[in-house]
């Protein structure tokens, strides 16, 4: 820890913000998918019920999406950079930002729309909230997967 400099303290700070921001994102949406949107076929009131949560939690996942996507980026030019990156990791790093950015382009048809907004966003990409948590998941998990097979060195200075 000793080494710790500026560098290692941002690249640290990045990991947490798009950890933290994943949990966020990933656990709303399951419970969101899976525990609220069926709720509206129930009763009128439980349909008025889930439009209300999703607008309360609004702010919630347009912040958590854009620090997922704003610290994915930094975190992919830094692992890149390191010069370290076997084809192996290479293409899972691919997959994984090509299943993120296709979950967080297609979740605003999904997720809550700003109160009083009923229409779909012009252009925005439409599929089923299960296929936006199946690419979520697998972008979470290979991200997982790529920070224990090739451990990131904190330490490591500017690149
Ligand atoms: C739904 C969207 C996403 C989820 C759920 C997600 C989740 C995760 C998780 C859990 C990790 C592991 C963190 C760690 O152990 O340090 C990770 C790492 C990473 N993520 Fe994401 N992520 C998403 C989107 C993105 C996007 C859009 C990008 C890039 C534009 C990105 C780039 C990265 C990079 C470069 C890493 C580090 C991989 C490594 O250790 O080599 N992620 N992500």
């Amino acid at each position: 820890m000793e080494q710790l400099d500026l560098a290692a303290l941002i690249r640290i700070v990045l990991r947490l913000v798009h950890a933290i921001a994943a949990a966020v994102w990933l656990g709303s949406g399951v419970f969101l998918v899976y525990g609220l949107l069926p709720l509206r076929r129930v009763s009128s009131s439980a349909a008025d019920l889930v439009r209300a949560s999703q607008t309360q939690f609004r702010r919630w996942w347009v912040a958590s999406s854009a620090l997922l996507l704003g610290s994915g980026v930094a975190l992919m030019f830094d692992r890149l950079a390191d010069g370290r990156g076997t084809f192996t990791y290479v293409t899972l790093l691919a997959v994984k930002v090509a299943a993120g950015v296709l979950a967080l382009a297609a979740s605003g048809g999904v997720l809550p729309r700003p109160a009083n907004t009923r229409q779909i966003v012009p252009g925005t990409l439409r599929l089923s909230g299960r296929v936006v948590l199946f690419l979520a998941a697998l972008s979470y998990l290979i991200g997982v997967l790529l920070s224990v097979i090739y451990p990131p060195d904190p330490t490591a200075g500017w690149r």
